[in-house]
């Protein structure tokens, strides 16, 4: 499902050829260290921040859009350090996020009808017979920017970028705009004594913890291109996607008997799934066994993640059977929440949006809800930028719909903003460990 219909063979072939003789974007032993990371999380032992764009474009691998990305995520990771005391595994959404699903295959304007945008690595977004034919080389021209955007990453997480407690590294004019001023102002005064704290305890300063710990994700939609850095790597066992740490499968994508799963199963990777309303509360002890069965059959700890994404309205409804029906298998995973996706909505003039109260009001229930049904939200995963984006509403600086024309960027989903995401982190940080 969701692939592009390529037009030429040949030139598929080609192109998936080369892609398989470069060398990995990762190795197998950070992604057998993700995965000892994520089996701690589900025990409680850890705590999961996932975050970046919906969709990577390939004109914004530039080092101010990497480095702004970077520092958020670095930023959340350290105020959830000081809200739960447990230590944040840090996942970006990037170095390969560049393949959609799309609700259409194809897309009709004034009687003319192309294929979809699929995403960069599959074609380009300008409504041209030329510009939407599916292109095999362009997943040369994506593996390409994810080696310079880990690479890029690599080098700053490793060089001091990560010197975090430089107050000057933090924005923080957004805070004054919020009812919550003062509760922010404390928060941002304790975070200097916790990392202080840390650094004394440990020895360590914060660069040097943040360089162990950054990994990469990406919805492992475009299979051709899985495929070709999936790997056998010398004195292990098994298969290994190499273009990333932690692949995840899309909602769409998630049949049990489909395509995807068949991919997945066959790696070692710790993989992610997407659960949403599109599977009933009655159905889901239906979907989930087969789907556990095939990705997880032998319980390895933080080899699955669900990352559920029902929507303010709809989690109370549907969550509680999502985690039943997990339990009714014996099987241990990690829960994570996705707050976008199911809050997704239109503005007047067509804008897609969400609103900062609604996913912030998914994450406290899902919080909640795990904890009434005995289960433990290990983590979350955002649709965010580092730039000063207009895309979703709400926030400190409490932004409307009429505001988000000036920086709506996003060619598919809307993003927290840098002050949004810190915002959010500043909120949740506190009831994840209540
Ligand atoms: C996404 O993460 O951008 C996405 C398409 O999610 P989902 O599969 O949950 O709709
Ligand atoms: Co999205």
């Amino acid at each position: 499902m969701h692939q592009p219909g390529y037009p030429d063979a040949a030139s598929l072939k080609e192109a998936a050829g080369e892609l398989a003789s470069f060398p990995p974007l990762v190795t197998s032993w950070e992604i057998e260290r993700l995965k000892e990371r994520l089996g701690e999380a589900a025990e409680g032992r850890r705590f999961l921040l996932q975050g970046g764009d919906c969709a990577e474009q390939f004109n914004g691998c530039t080092s101010d859009e990497i480095t702004a990305k970077l520092k958020i995520l670095l930023q959340m990771s350290l105020v959830l350090v000081q809200g739960t005391r447990l230590p944040v595994i840090r996942v970006g959404r990037l170095g390969g996020q560049y393949a959609k699903p799309r609700s259409s295959p194809t897309e009709t304007r004034d009687g003319v009808e192309l294929p979809s945008y699929f995403g960069d690595i599959v074609n380009r977004p300008e409504f041209e017979e030329h510009s939407r034919k599916p292109d095999p080389w362009r997943m040369l021209r994506g593996y390409e920017r994810s080696a310079l955007t880990i690479n890029f990453i690599r080098a700053l997480v490793g060089g001091g970028f990560a010197d975090l407690h430089h107050p000057e590294y933090w924005d923080l004019g957004w805070v004054e705009h919020s009812p919550h001023a003062s509760e922010y102002q404390e928060m941002v005064g304790q975070l200097g004594d916790a990392v202080q704290f840390m650094e004394t305890l440990t020895g360590i300063s914060v660069g040097d913890l943040s360089r162990v710990d950054f990994f990469t994700s990406h919805e492992a939609l475009l299979l051709e291109y899985e495929a070709a850095l999936t790997r056998m790597v010398p004195r292990r066992h098994g298969w290994y996607n190499l273009s990333t740490h932690f692949p995840w499968i899309g909602m769409r994508t998630a049949a049990a008997d489909g395509a995807h799963v068949e991919f997945m199963r066959g790696i070692r990777n710790p993989i992610g799934v997407k659960i949403g309303p599109s599977v009933e509360p009655h159905e889901i002890s239906g979907f989930i066994n087969p789907l556990i069965d095939a990705l997880h059959p032998d319980d390895e700890p933080g080899r699955l993640t669900l990352i559920h994404r029902y929507g303010a309205s709809k989690v109370a409804d549907y969550l509680p059977a999502l985690i039943e029906a997990v339990k009714s298998t014996g099987r241990r995973v990690l829960f994570v929440c996705d707050p976008m996706h199911g809050n997704t909505r239109s503005t007047d003039k067509g804008l897609k949006t969400r609103r900062f109260d609604d996913i912030l009001m998914e994450l406290e229930q899902s919080i909640e809800i795990h904890r009434n049904f005995d289960s433990r939200l290990g983590g979350v995963h955002f649709e965010l930028t580092g730039d000063n984006v207009t895309e979703c509403t709400g926030g400190a600086r409490g932004l409307t719909d009429d505001d988000l024309g000036d920086g709506y960027r996003s060619l598919v989903d809307p993003r927290l903003n840098y002050e949004q995401a810190l915002e959010m982190a500043m909120l949740i940080a506190r009831r994840i460990t209540g």
